[in-house]
């Protein structure tokens, strides 16, 4: 209804994009449908033309520990329309009156709706002009209230790019209990579900906000939410978008939701991650679990999913039987959900696993410390206790956090980051002593073989799929050992046409060269790196001839036709998601 509604008002219907950012290092997930559009409210100019509407699912865990309440989900779909410097302000206002009072449309009744507006700052006033369509629609002023940047301004806290002030939509959820002041009320009385964002300024480096050549219109609608709403439930977990995997869980369980708070909780955790979870995997951009970025995020959710499970007594390996329910539930509007089934079974169920092993010696360990540190007095947990767990037992340090938060204990974050940076230079200096950069030395075998290496990563991308990264590599004169992210045994097949590709990249006799950049340029370039900050500002780049560019210390033959036959000798695990090569030159 959406959808077509903003058809029907001149917009192209656009397809929402991966929840797994384009080119963009700056956040792990897509967060906003604005955020695929970054460029387009720019002033680039969109193919689709200057009104766009979409669904775009998101993914935000900034609010990870208020999942539980009756309203957070890490995972979410947003209705969407945009106007690139086309109308504004008038337009935007009444059609989102129109279509959540319209009895044509949503129908909510007009006396349920409260609306906020920006109040401004010095230099940007108050967003009069809002008020006044609010007015001229019909809304008292007495449901127009004016609030301050922090709720009423969108952009990316503290970083450049688009932004602007912004209206937002309140349904009033219990009209009966009389007047309240929409200002005082932290009771959760009024419920936003709609945001239209005025996108007019650009925040420099310099934190000044510089009109944007075109004024843009960038409004949210969170689905959840409003079906809520609609079906006049208490909580996003009660609409019929829950309820499969909702029943699910008490068929697996044999407890009902609506037990007592904690079971509530529990519930709704477990519902909203795993649903998370499926997500993330299910993306043909997926990443898999692991210590890094959006495999972190991904791991602590799946491990914060295991954790509240156990709460509910949920039996081993019920994650896959879950997943299997929300994929049933999406493929229809996801179909990328049912194509990447398997891989979203098997990482789902191997996470849980691994870590059902020993979330339960973990806790125990957690729970003996605290009580001994309670015992003395101590309300903080000190950071290398902190680090085991996480080095141990895989907790991750904000799941520390916050069950020490539940028993009134804080934890020493400093000392838990210097513990991780000893350990990183300890094995930073282990691997040096033994290799410097992976290579046993420099001759031309070892040489030409850290050639191939490059060659290799490349023809697994393609063979794969982007989630391929390179995690270690060890070359000796002999052979090459190379590990990179993948959670299966490679087929036969797959390994077969990694062979065809390197063998053609070398029989191509591509010249390499390298070049010196900064870090910024060689990521603009494309290059294939990690760009987690431990490089040098200046840095080097191997390109091999149109085929692969990467961001190494060299050194590397002159050229591809000098490397001989490459040939795959072993493919075997090499720890959780990650596999290992061994192959040589022939
Ligand atoms: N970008 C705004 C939000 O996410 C409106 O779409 O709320």
């Amino acid at each position: 209804m959406y959808l077509g509604f903003f058809r029907d008002h001149g917009h192209a219907v656009i397809s929402g994009g991966s929840l797994i950012p384009e080119n963009d290092p700056t956040v792990l997930f897509t967060t906003a449908g604005m955020h695929p559009l970054v460029p387009y409210l720019l002033g680039e100019a969109h193919p689709a033309g200057t009104r766009l509407c979409n669904v775009q699912k998101c993914i935000r865990t900034g609010d990870i520990e208020a999942v539980g309440d009756v309203s957070h989900l890490t995972f979410f779909e947003m209705l969407g329309n945009w106007s690139l410097g086309d109308y504004f302000k008038e337009e935007a206002i009444a059609w989102s009156y129109e279509f959540l009072t319209s009895k044509a449309y949503l129908g909510f009744d007009p006396n349920l709706l409260s609306v906020t507006v920006f109040e401004g700052i010095e230099g940007i006033p108050l967003d009069q002009a809002s008020i006044d369509i609010w007015k001229k629609l019909g809304l008292p002023e007495s449901r127009i209230h004016a609030c301050p940047m922090v709720d009423n301004w969108w952009g990316p806290a503290g970083q450049t790019g688009p932004c602007g002030p912004d209206t937002e939509m309140f349904i009033d959820t219990r009209p009966g209990d009389g007047d309240a002041d929409f200002h005082e009320d932290n009771t959760g009385r009024f419920f936003e579900i709609w945001n239209d964002v005025f996108m007019q300024y650009n925040k420099t480096a310099e934190g000044l906000y510089e009109p944007l050549q075109q004024a843009n219109v960038d409004t949210g609608m969170g689905l959840e939410r409003t079906v809520a709403m609609l079906q006049g439930k208490p909580s996003v977990f009660e609409t019929e978008l829950f309820s499969s995997l909702i029943e699910a869980i008490e068929d697996a369980c044999s407890r009902r939701m609506s037990e007592d708070p904690d079971v509530t909780r529990a519930f709704r955790v477990v519902a909203d991650h795993v649903r998370s979870a499926v997500f993330i995997l299910g993306d043909d951009k997926a990443v898999v679990p692991s210590n890094l970025g959006q495999g972190y995020v991904l791991r602590r959710l799946i491990r914060r999913c295991v954790r509240f499970a156990k709460q509910l007594e949920l039996p081993m390996g019920f994650s896959r039987s879950l997943a299997e329910t929300v994929v049933d539930e999406y493929r229809h509007a996801y179909p990328e959900l049912d194509r990447n089934r398997d891989r979203v079974l098997s990482e789902l169920g191997r996470e849980e696993e691994k870590f059902e092993k020993t979330l339960d010696r973990g806790l125990h360990e957690l729970n003996k410390v605290v009580q001994k540190m309670q015992e003395h007095g101590q309300a903080t947990l000190p950071g290398r206790v902190v680090f085991k767990l996480y080095d141990t037992y895989g907790f991750p340090m904000e799941f520390t956090e916050e069950i020490c938060r539940e028993q009134k204990m804080a934890i020493d974050r400093e000392g838990y980051e210097k513990a991780f940076a000893k350990h990183r230079e300890l094995s930073k200096q282990g691997a040096q002593k033994s290799f410097k950069g992976g290579l046993a030395d420099h001759s031309d075998a070892t040489t030409n073989l850290h050639t191939a290496t490059h060659l290799l990563h490349k023809s697994l991308q393609m063979v794969l799929g982007d989630h391929v990264r390179q995690r270690g590599s060890n070359i000796t004169p002999e052979r090459l050992r190379f590990d990179f992210s993948h959670s299966q045994k490679m087929t036969d097949e797959e390994k077969q046409a990694v062979e065809v590709l390197v063998n053609q990249a070398i029989a191509d006799d591509m010249p390499i060269s390298m070049e010196v950049t900064s870090l910024e340029a060689a990521r603009e370039a494309g290059a294939m790196a990690l760009f987690d900050g431990k490089y040098a500002e200046q840095i080097k780049t191997y390109r091999i001839g149109e085929f692969s560019l990467e961001v190494c210390g060299g050194p590397h033959a002159e050229k591809t036709s000098v490397l001989g036959k490459f040939r795959i000798k072993k493919e075997e695990a090499c720890s959780a998601g990650v596999r290992r090569i061994r192959a040589v030159l022939e």
